[in-house]
């Protein structure tokens, strides 16, 4: 444990002589001008109330409460900040987050600007604090992220006083962003206290404020994202009087606990509700539990944990918390859905910067699947993100003079394409990905509810009636082609016959009709032709799969994604061709332009080919994006922008679970090919879900444990078949299964 239990250990008293310097001479100490430099014109009013409204704080420093997973792997620690503020961390829930320290605070599903303008509306910080100075003025400075229990906290701390400042988006009271100040002294001759700074930043260009009373105020954003479909946002915050400026430990105490929230929605009965929630909790001492205890549960639910390399332990910690920092704790709202995962998180995406908040296929084939496995509930969440726009996908493909759905490039409030870009329409892989990432939730859960009455199934069908009337068909070659298209290898605009797109339409296309004789209608023959003969190119002299029809092996590549057909596509193809694909790709590849996440495919078809120090290199090479030291990621490698790149971490995941994990999801059964991850020496999957039923996963050199931790209320257990065994075994709940490490399958119970 660092630094969050402070306890006095009972040494000799030291009578310190204090001299208490001019700040703390006042009630107040801040100057008019700092006031107004920290403050924003339109919610000013409110902060201004501030010196009439009483701070609320408590005579005690509530201890931390424990967590399920080890301290030395998700505690970060610095001295300092990162240098660049591009790689401070990020607090959130789902519904709010903020970058700490930042002036901005955002709400999922809050956008502002017209048409391809939309991006994350800015609300100025009223939870941005940090310490400007601190008396005694001898504290050692430290800040921590701590993953575990989703805090960060900025501490001063000497052998007799100690001030910790704590910032977290609540997951229990999901609207809520806290921030306490605890400052606590060894004996009450020290005088102990802090000048607190909030940093809120320019007005808003996003949201007209109106100030109602005591601390509430009212939000509507500007202008709508289409207004035909819905109009401008409404919302509201409540916030508690500011701890901006000096806040001092009364003369009494010796310790104390100072409270800031914000609580921000979009129905004002809720925020005040919840205030007031928020408010008993913290009087009764459960607000830091109640928040830590979400936390718990979630890791209780799935996480993964390695033994021999403490920078990988905290890396699949770290990479697990930014990812679940932009989920909503609690399921689905009616009232207010989640909009899915944008590639750089809810903290993130105002006008102009870091993909303005906005959802692409990243969230389909590079952050879904790790979550999926770990969290069936947010992998349902996610799949909704794109069922819930599904009218919208049908209005894009109808404007764009085509049959079916399009899910548009980019998709923000609306579901309408968002994407500034003139040529964002030929972006049209992003059908397939969808569908795939159906296809995906579909194999790992076989939720027929959301298949039928939540509209995947539609989605899979809407997405291949699209591919059909986009092909045409070539009678030469008896072929159907797909032409005008931008791959994921996005600098080649307008290609013919890109080998990821027609590999992802005809998978999109064989769902439609696996699902079609799922749910009791005809299989469909016009899905199945063009399925069947869609062109996949494929060069026969070098044995290789070029990017597209008229690829140039001498081009540049950035996102190699042929890749990507062996993992997670999982095209069959031999593996002279695998390997050729990988080796070629990574030849063209302008390895500084590569972005992170493409390592992880890279690397897992060498692990396929049973290469590891090839997939080393590359598992290497893929972490170079990763900054210290709280573990943020940046796109490109010595590029801050975007930054907070979930997408990498999602690539990051999926190296552990798919690449050296091996695992495979296919149509009744799920694969694994257990490796240990470079420098470690023991691996743990902990909840694994695979249809209604939770497993372990934990493996060693030599030996792997495989034990059934939990079967949900109406489902099978699961079967077991060892690579050198012969006969399935059915898994009895709590009973560990030991073997050699090797290839092992599972399917639901027969
Ligand atoms: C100690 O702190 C509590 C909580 O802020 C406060 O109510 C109380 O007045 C303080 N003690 C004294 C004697 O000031
Ligand atoms: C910040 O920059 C200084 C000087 O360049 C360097 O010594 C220090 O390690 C950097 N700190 C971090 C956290 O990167
Ligand atoms: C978005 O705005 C552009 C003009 O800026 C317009 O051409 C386009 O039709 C609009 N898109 C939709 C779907 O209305
Ligand atoms: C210091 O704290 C003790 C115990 O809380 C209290 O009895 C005493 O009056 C305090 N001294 C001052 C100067 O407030
Ligand atoms: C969300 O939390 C509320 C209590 O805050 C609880 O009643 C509800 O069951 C939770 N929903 C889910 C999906 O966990
Ligand atoms: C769809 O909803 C209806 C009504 O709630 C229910 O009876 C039916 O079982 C659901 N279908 C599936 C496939 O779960
Ligand atoms: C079969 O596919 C064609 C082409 O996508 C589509 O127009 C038609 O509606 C489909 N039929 C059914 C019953 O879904
Ligand atoms: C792509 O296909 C279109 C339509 O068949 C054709 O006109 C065009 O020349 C092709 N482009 C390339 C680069 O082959
Ligand atoms: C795989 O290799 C065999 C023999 O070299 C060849 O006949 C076959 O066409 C190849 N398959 C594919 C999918 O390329
Ligand atoms: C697992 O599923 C794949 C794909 O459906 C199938 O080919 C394979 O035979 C299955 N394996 C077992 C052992 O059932």
């Amino acid at each position: 444990m660092l630094l969050s239990m402070f306890e006095f250990t009972p040494v000799t008293v030291v009578c310190l002589t204090i001299a208490v310097v001019s700040l703390f001479g006042r009630t107040d100490g801040t100057t008019g001008d700092e006031r107004a430099h920290t403050r924003t014109r339109n919610i000013r009013s409110v902060l201004q109330d501030d010196s009439l409204r009483t701070r609320i704080s408590l005579p005690r420093d509530d201890s931390m409460p424990a967590t399920v997973v080890p301290d030395d792997a998700t505690i970060l620690y610095s001295g300092s900040l990162p240098n660049n503020t591009k790689f401070m961390p990020e607090v959130g829930n789902g519904h709010i987050a903020t970058v700490v320290q930042s002036d901005t605070m955002f709400m999922n599903g809050l956008y502002n600007g017209y048409n391809k303008t939309s991006h994350r509306a800015r609300i100025p910080s009223t939870a941005g604090y940090s310490i400007d100075k601190v008396l005694p003025a001898e504290l050692t400075r430290s800040y921590t992220l701590d993953v575990g229990r989703g805090l960060f906290t900025e501490s001063h701390l000497s052998d007799d006083a100690k001030i910790s400042l704590r910032t977290y988006a609540h997951r229990l009271y999901t609207s809520t962003l806290v921030t306490e100040l605890v400052i606590s002294r060894r004996n009450n001759d020290t005088e102990v206290g802090a000048l607190v700074r909030l940093n809120s930043g320019s007005p808003s260009e996003d949201i007209d404020f109106k100030d109602l009373s005591d601390g509430l105020i009212h939000g509507r954003t500007l202008t709508a994202e289409y207004p035909e479909i819905a109009g401008t946002t409404e919302f509201y915050m409540k916030v508690s009087p500011s701890l901006h400026g000096v806040v001092r430990l009364s003369p009494e105490n010796l310790t104390e606990t100072f409270l800031a929230v914000t609580v921000i929605d979009v129905h004002q009965e809720a925020v005040e509700a919840e205030y007031a929630e928020v408010i008993k909790a913290f009087e009764e001492g459960t607000l830091l539990s109640s928040h830590v205890n979400e936390w718990n549960k979630l890791w209780s639910s799935g996480r993964i944990d390695v033994e021999g390399d403490a920078n990988i332990a905290k890396l699949n910690y770290a990479s697990l918390y930014y990812i679940l920092s932009s989920l909503p704790s609690n399921g689905s709202r009616k009232d207010w859905p989640f909009i899915g995962l944008s590639p750089c998180g809810l903290a993130h995406g105002r006008k102009d910067q870091d993909a303005r908040g906005n959802v692409f296929w990243d969230q389909e084939i590079w952050m879904f699947l790790p979550i999926a496995l770990l969290y069936p509930d947010l992998g349902r969440l996610i799949v909704e993100t794109r069922t819930r726009i599904l009218e919208s996908a049908r209005k894009n493909a109808q404007q764009t003079g085509w049959e079916g759905a399009l899910y548009p490039w980019e998709s923000a409030f609306t579901g309408l394409e968002t994407c500034p870009l003139a040529e964002c329409s030929l972006y049209v892989h992003i059908n397939g990905d969808v569908s795939f990432m159906i296809r995906q939730y579909w194999q790992l859960t076989n939720d027929k509810e959301l298949m039928i009455n939540g509209s995947g199934a539609e989605a899979v069908w809407e997405t291949a009636k699209y591919w059909c009337s986009r092909a045409t068909y070539e009678s030469i070659t008896d072929a159907y082609r797909i032409t005008g298209v931008i791959p994921p290898d996005y600098p080649h605009q307008s290609v013919n016959d890109s080998s990821y797109t027609n590999s992802i339409a005809a998978i999109n296309l064989a769902f439609a009709n696996q699902l079609a004789l799922e749910f009791g209608k005809a299989e469909n023959t016009t899905w199945k032709e063009v399925e069947n003969k869609l062109h996949l190119p494929y060069n026969a002299v070098e044995d290789f799969h070029p990017e597209f029809d008229g690829f140039n092996v001498l081009d540049d590549v950035e996102e190699a994604d042929v890749v990507l057909l062996g993992f997670p596509l999982m095209v069959p193809m031999n593996i002279s061709t695998k390997r050729n694909d990988l080796t070629i790709y990574e030849r063209l590849s302008k390895i500084d332009r590569v972005p992170t996440q493409t390592w992880s495919s890279f690397l897992t078809g060498w692990l396929e080919l049973g290469d590891e120090i090839k997939a080393a290199e590359l598992f290497a090479r893929s972490l170079r994006n990763v900054q210290q030291p709280f573990l943020v990621w940046s796109q490109y490698e010595n590029v801050d922008d975007p930054t907070n790149f979930i997408t990498g971490m999602g690539g990051y995941l999926q190296s552990v679970l798919f690449g050296y994990g091996g695992a495979r999801l296919h149509d009744n059964n799920m694969t694994f090919n257990p490796r240990l991850i470079p420098g470690t020496t023991a691996v743990k999957f902990t909840g694994i879900n695979y249809r209604g039923c939770n497993f372990d996963v934990h493996y060693t050199k030599d030996t792997m444990t495989v034990t059934l931790t939990a079967i949900m209320p109406g489902h099978r257990s699961l079967d077991i078949l060892f690579e050198d065994k012969i006969n399935w075994q059915e898994m009895m709940n709590g009973q560990n299964i030991n073997a050699r490490r090797q290839h092992f399958i599972i399917r639901s119970s027969q």
